[in-house]
């Protein structure tokens, strides 16, 4: 391709989940890898790649890894709801490792950010890329501050970021909510191809979806700058997922799903007016 950059991307989270499948398809179409992962690679390693197991919270080790390349896919870290102290040395810690190096290499930064940053949007709402972040987690917590980070080397550094909202990346949707978020992973991969060659995105969110007739809570974002457009669709599983809902009013009310339900300790309003404390599922 003519237009591929030159230099390798550096893609972290390599052993993980999307890792792993963009590791292998990214390779497949010809990209240079160069993965690292804190955990070591499960499985035979895609031609052509190299992999160092590292951990992100080493600053010197992600800029050792980072030397020479054009861009960076950040997917890297603490991928669920967690406690605070369990997500701040990869998630923080490391997003500003990652920024740091992307600033010294002139590298964009593909970042794996997540709809939990908009997590406590009401599923009645339609939201656009500039709507307020409103995190559901402290993992969506740490994804709202990966997303900062990027704003702050943009204006300050002209660091470029494609910011990827990922809904729920996986081989297939498994109930109403996921129904409406799916991103398949073919969608993923050339979603990361023209958030690495789509020219001057400056800094630009993306929604991460199929095009999923049961979605109605995304709207504007920065699609159309990058050149791309959802290919797949998670309309054959609705006939089996679209009533396999939450039990949980919390989870159902807003966009984050459980994420906001974990933990919830707000007074509830009942239909009949009255205010009830919902107890505390978890600690964090
Ligand atoms: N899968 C989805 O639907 C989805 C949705 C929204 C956002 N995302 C984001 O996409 C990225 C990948 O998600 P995934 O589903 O593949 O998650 P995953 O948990 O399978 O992969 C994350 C990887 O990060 C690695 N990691 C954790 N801590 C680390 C550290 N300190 N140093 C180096 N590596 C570390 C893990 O070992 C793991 O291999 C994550 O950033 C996640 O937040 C995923």
């Amino acid at each position: 391709m003519a237009d591929r950059p030159l230099k390798p991307l550096l893609l972290t989270g390599a052993a993980g989940a999307l890792g792993r499948h963009l590791a292998a398809a990214l390779a497949a179409k010809g990209w240079t890898l160069r993965l690292t992962d804190i955990a070591a690679f499960p499985a035979a390693l895609p031609p052509d790649t190299i992999f160092s197991q590292a951990d992100l919270a080493d600053g010197a080790a992600i800029s050792r890894l980072a030397a020479g390349c054009g861009a960076i896919l950040h997917f890297g870290g603490i991928a669920r709801d967690q406690p605070f102290d369990a997500v701040v040395p990869p998630n923080i810690i490391g997003a500003h490792h990652i920024y740091a190096a992307a600033r010294r290499e002139r590298a964009r930064v593909v970042l794996a950010s997540s709809n939990h940053v908009a997590g406590f949007h009401e599923r009645t709402e339609r939201i656009d890329d500039v709507a307020p972040l409103l995190p559901d987690s402290y993992y969506g917590l740490s994804k709202a501050y990966a997303e900062l980070l990027a704003r702050l080397y943009w204006e300050k550094h002209r660091v470029e970021s494609v910011l990827l909202r990922i809904g729920s990346c996986a081989p297939e949707p498994w109930d109403a909510r996921s129904l409406q978020i799916w991103l398949s992973y073919a969608d993923l991969t050339r979603l990361v191809e023209r958030a690495v060659l789509a020219p001057d995105v400056g800094c630009a969110v993306v929604w991460g979806s199929s095009r999923n007739a049961a979605l109605s809570w995304w709207g504007k974002d920065a699609r159309a700058k990058l050149g791309w457009e959802p290919q797949d669709s998670s309309d054959r599983f609705a006939a089996h997922l679209a009533q396999k809902r939450s039990a949980d009013p919390i989870a159902e009310r807003y966009m984050g799903g459980d994420f906001c339900a974990n933990g919830f300790s707000r007074p509830v309003v009942a239909p009949d007016g009255t205010k009830k404390k919902k107890p505390s599922r978890t600690k964090n």
